[in-house]
């Protein structure tokens, strides 16, 4: 499984973004999305689901739910994997499966060689998924756990155990017919919620993770209505809040869990029952509950927020470029403000990721579709600041160097959309590198420590589909390192596109040390460390396993194992000393700490800042 090019529509095989079970159209984009559906305009109509509004205070005591004992996650990608061995780490007592039809990444799961990177998620699988300790004796030893966690392609019979089914399938922007470019394309999830709606049990809770556009659980209600009529499923949203690099961490500690249901006694009990799967761990003043609607809304509107809040300072740092401020301390300043609050004002090259965009798109599609057209135009100025500020980043670099690049060698470091993960989805690298590319450089060197290299090359071989040979091997000038003074030898230029700690001129304050200590895993197990845990032997490979084959440590995605090998700053003087003089630096992610790299004799260009001068 390699990380797509933002512009290509891969093969749903080879794409981390689609965890389906179910095949998408070649462009992912045949189904129309639900929100859009007439019925969206008409919460009050005939056919709006009567379960879904009938009233009910949620304050109203509620019997006490049946308990949830099996859940079935749809979707062994980014969201359902790491979720469900989180909730199967949590829950000892409840059988967790995930399910995918496709077969590698099954297999996958259920080997060594994980599909997806993320910190602790490895140790985590290992614990639910292999148990820990010897179970098979008539007296368990203390400390031991039988194995709850399972993946299987299995769909349909996993759908038609279980007590809750969990769609996390991909949900990507539509790229073709009615809203392309801006609607959800529910194909994946349709079918998979049409499959759940065939295959599973009365009675069954059916969980929406995947993040969806709002009402999107009356179109599963009314598949229901068609299909099983008579049948009784409770129909709950329950998104997820992880970030990529931080999931298994989100998932642990969560700032709070959103569970929508329907105001009716079957819907809070459906809810309380799917709370009481996280109260395992979470305090229950963080599980929030609210009516189906908000639940779904709340997730794009999440996530739209913190994508506006990075496009305000963004916009914020070109006029910092302009007036001498500097965006950094403008960020603290604000920041301090306890109504604002500090996290999510570092300004960059623009957010990256597989969500910010689609949701932030999503919603003024929502808005669009419903008339409101200052809505919808208010927040597409969200995602254009974004791409503003990463084509401003772009043309800066090559007014600089004289607005030539020919004979320049740049070298571009880091790749993926942010630091500690492979995941290279609407990252600004590559639209930066296609800039770049049209100045006719001698050489872009890239170097990222979490993406593997072939899957760069990969990317960049997708961009000359139409053109002449881009990458070194092929004649082209753009080269992939596995090493960061390789990559920065003789270059005219550094652009620092991803702030991995790797790049840092300061020392991290015990950066992995203390990542060590937090980890997830110990975090997940109340600081018992791993090495004490009686942890079964993993899976073994068979003698043709591809992945021992590829014999690089790289899963699917390319991550390395990186919770394992010590993080190492580069060494700038060293690189300095390797640089073609006047040296330059672009910081785009706002972390050099500027005068001693200047020391070094590297001019530095920041963003948000009025950089340097003579
Ligand atoms: C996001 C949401 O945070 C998460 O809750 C949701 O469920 C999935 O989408 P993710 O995209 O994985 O997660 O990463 P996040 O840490 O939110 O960063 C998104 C982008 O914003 C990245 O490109 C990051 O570099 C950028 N960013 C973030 C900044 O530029 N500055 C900041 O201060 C914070």
């Amino acid at each position: 499984m390699h990380s797509v090019a933002p512009t290509s529509i891969a093969d749903t095989h080879d794409s981390p973004d689609v965890s389906s079970t179910v095949l998408t159209t070649p462009d992912r984009s045949a189904s129309c999305s639900p929100a859009l559906d007439e019925k969206l305009n008409a919460p009050g109509s005939a056919s709006s689901n009567k379960s879904l509004h009938s009233s009910r205070s949620r304050e109203e005591p509620i019997s006490s739910p049946r308990p949830i004992r099996s859940i079935c996650c749809v979707g062994a990608g980014y969201v359902g994997g790491p979720t469900a061995a989180v909730l199967a780490l949590k829950n000892p007592a409840i059988k967790v499966t995930v399910v995918d039809r496709d077969e590698r990444r099954i297999r996958r799961w259920n080997s060594r060689h994980l599909p997806i990177y993320e910190p602790g998620l490895a140790e985590v699988v290992r614990i639910a998924r292999d148990g820990l300790g010897d179970v098979s004796k008539v007296e368990p030893q203390e400390g031991s756990r039988t194995p709850n966690l399972f993946f299987s392609t299995d769909v349909s019979r996993c759908i038609s155990e279980a007590d809750a089914v969990l769609i996390a399938v991909n949900t990507p922007t539509k790229m073709r017919g009615t809203g392309k470019g801006c609607a959800t394309d529910m194909t994946s999830f349709e079918a998979v919620a049409a499959e759940v709606v065939r295959h599973a049990r009365d009675g069954t809770i059916i969980v929406e993770k995947s993040t969806v556009p709002c009402r999107t659980a009356q179109m599963i209600q009314e598949m229901i209505h068609i299909q099983r009529p008579g049948a009784r499923f409770e129909i709950l949203s329950n998104p997820e809040f992880l970030a990529a690099g931080t999931a298994v961490q989100d998932l642990i500690c969560p700032d709070r869990i959103i569970i929508g249901s329907a105001p009716t006694p079957e819907g809070l009990e459906a809810a309380q029952a799917l709370a009481e799967v996280y109260a395992s761990w979470i305090e229950r003043s963080r599980i929030i509950t609210t009516n189906v609607w908000s639940s779904e809304l709340a997730k794009l509107v999440a996530n739209s927020m913190l994508a506006q809040r990075l496009s305000s300072i963004n916009s914020i740092s070109a006029l910092c470029e302009a007036t001498g401020a500097e965006v950094n301390e403008v960020s603290r300043a604000i920041g301090a403000d306890t109504r604002l609050g500090s996290k999510f004002l570092r300004a960059g090259i623009g957010f990256g990721g597989s969500c910010f965009k689609k949701d932030v798109l999503s919603l003024v599609y929502l808005a669009e579709s419903l008339g409101l057209y200052e809505v919808g135009a208010y927040w597409r100025q969200v995602v254009e600041m974004n791409e503003y500020q990463r084509d401003r980043f772009a043309a800066r670099v090559i007014k600089r160097l004289n607005s030539t690049l020919v004979t320049k060698k740049i070298c571009v470091l880091g790749y993926a959309f942010k630091k500690n993960t492979s995941d290279t989805r609407e990252a600004p690298a590559l639209e930066i590198i296609k800039t770049l590319l049209d100045e006719n450089p001698r050489e872009i060197a890239i170097f990222d420590p979490c993406c593997n290299p072939l899957v760069i090359e990969e990317e960049i071989r997708a961009l000359q589909k139409y053109g002449p040979p881009l990458l070194s091997d092929d004649g082209g000038c753009v080269k992939i390192y596995s090493d960061a003074y390789a990559a920065c030898a003789d270059s005219n230029a550094i652009l620092l596109v991803t702030e991995f700690d790797e790049f840092m001129n300061f020392p991290i304050p015990a950066a992995r040390p203390a990542a060590q200590a937090a980890s997830p895993a110990k975090t997940a197990l109340a600081g018992v460390e791993l090495s004490k845990l009686q942890l079964n032997e993993e899976p073994g490979c068979s003698l043709d396993c591809p992945d021992c084959q590829m014999g690089t440590g790289y899963g699917d995605d390319g991550a390395n194992d990186a919770d394992t090998l010590p993080k190492k700053q580069v060494d700038w003087a060293k690189i300095s000393s390797s640089m073609k003089s006047p040296k330059w630096l672009f910081d785009g992610r706002c972390v050099i700490d500027v005068p001693k790299m200047e020391a070094l004799g590297i001019r530095v260009e920041a963003i948000g800042s009025s950089g340097w001068s003579v």
